[in-house]
């Protein structure tokens, strides 16, 4: 098929999430390592591993053989059913996550891994509110949705049945403050809200789509004592920041702390097939050891996701990845560091291990955003623009710029790509005042 009829009858009969319909995509003809072409044999640079999912870039042979070799015993066979793969899975993953936790449930995605965290979460504790914070993503289904702080969860609030509550992030760039001053004021919070009334707080570990915040120290040591205190549950959203996305397995792990529940999904399987879930610890396991876990998915730990999840797992460990993403995280940063001394329309770069982003403002001196919050702008898809017509391909919200490179570029890869990132942001100075 030609690029254009692709096009045509994607524009005719795709609805494409987070964007007008009128966006033109672009129509991707093959991936090969950490690059993607289009049908004119143009190159592109996935530095946001696609959705920040494609962690292993696009050609990696053993999670491809693995997949096909599940496929000869069979595709598919109902969650009730025990299979090797399964088994093998979610038995490394409750040795990777390490600690007290004990079981995996699994799910098709991030999404309804935190919709069954947040059952969990009810009928564990049997309370009802859910505390989570306003820069963050949890998912697009009801709950998840209604647990997500960004403005994608408006469609779906219903503010007469609500029991989703949100707090501010430790956005120390924009807000300030301390780990001690953040949790204190989320202390009043829940004093004011009943703790007896709160199943659960969610929390990404470090914030992915919305602009990779990262925690001060002390401040998820501190949530885990808070949350214990009152008897509420601590979820840790490590779907986009797992998997050694910050250089170590779980981004919890830099903070040395033990979440009752955590979901993942993305790195996995580095999108080779859908897969999420979440690991419980001893305690939430022991609860439905003797209960019915009222949550079910028809592809609930589906074969071949199963498959590619062990094969990547497997992949992780026998190429050392998260160290090497740690030491390559070292680079990143340098890089970032470099970018901002030089560019006064970037106002901050946060880093840890590949986990990055650039925040574009106005003015540096006064923090202004380049474009303003949940606003429609024009600057930020005009700065996604100039780096794809540069062939850097990745995405952002609000005013900031992500970028998670596949975990196995190379510096001389990353470099080039800084190379691009360089030349958009001196354009992007002439428009701000500096
Ligand atoms: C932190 C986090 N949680 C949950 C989700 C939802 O995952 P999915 O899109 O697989 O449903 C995402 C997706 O970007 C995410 O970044």
């Amino acid at each position: 098929m030609k690029k254009e009829e692709i096009l045509l009858l994607d524009q005719q009969y795709n609805q494409h999430p987070w964007l007008p319909g009128n966006t033109e995509p672009l129509a991707i003809a093959r991936g090969e390592g950490i690059y993607f072409y289009d049908y004119d044999g143009k190159r592109y640079y996935d530095m946001s591993c696609q959705l920040s999912c494609s962690n292993l870039g696009f050609s990696i042979d053993p999670i491809k053989e693995a997949i096909k070799a599940q496929l000869d015993d069979f595709a598919y066979v109902a969650p009730a059913h025990a299979f090797e793969t399964k088994s093998r899975l979610a038995q490394k993953l409750v040795q990777l996550a390490g600690g007290h936790f004990a079981k995996v449930f699994f799910t098709c995605g991030g999404s309804d891994a935190n919709e069954a965290a947040l059952n969990m979460a009810r009928t564990v504790t049997g309370r009802s509110k859910i505390l989570s914070r306003y820069r963050s993503y949890h998912g697009s289904t009801l709950g998840s949705g209604n647990i997500s702080g960004d403005p994608r969860r408006f469609a779906l609030e219903n503010p007469a049945a609500n029991g989703f509550l949100k707090f501010f992030d430790p956005y120390v760039y924009r807000r300030g403050g301390t780990a001690e001053s953040y949790l204190a004021e989320l202390e009043e919070q829940i004093q004011h809200e009943n703790p007896k009334e709160i199943a659960a707080v969610f929390v990404e570990s470090v914030t992915g789509a919305n602009g990779i915040i990262i925690p001060p120290d002390g401040y998820l040591q501190g949530l885990r004592a808070l949350t214990k205190k009152y008897g509420i549950l601590l979820v840790c959203d490590e779907v986009m920041a797992g998997f050694g996305r910050t250089g170590k397995a779980f981004g919890f792990r830099h903070w040395d702390i033990e979440p009752d529940i955590v979901s993942f999904a993305k790195g996995i399987t580095c999108g080779y097939v859908p897969l999420g879930g979440v690991i419980v610890s001893d305690a939430v396991a022991r609860f439905y050891q003797d209960r019915v876990f009222q949550f079910g998915l028809t592809y609930s730990g589906h074969a071949l996701a199963c498959a590619a999840g062990l094969a990547t797992l497997q992949y992780y460990e026998d190429n050392a990845i998260f160290a090497q993403t740690a030491a390559r995280g070292k680079l990143l940063g340098a890089l970032l560091e470099e970018q901002k001394s030089k560019h006064p329309c970037v106002g901050d770069v946060r880093y840890i291990g590949l986990f990055s982003a650039v925040e574009l403002v106005k003015n540096r001196a006064k923090k202004e955003p380049i474009a303003p919050y949940g606003q429609p702008n024009t600057i930020m898809p005009r700065v996604f623009k100039l780096l794809r017509e540069r062939g850097f391909s990745t995405y952002g919200r609000e005013n900031n710029i992500n970028i998670t490179p596949p975990l196995i570029i190379t510096e001389a890869e990353l470099r080039g790509a800084f190379e691009v990132l360089d030349d958009v942001l001196s354009i992007i100075d002439q428009e701000v005042e500096g």
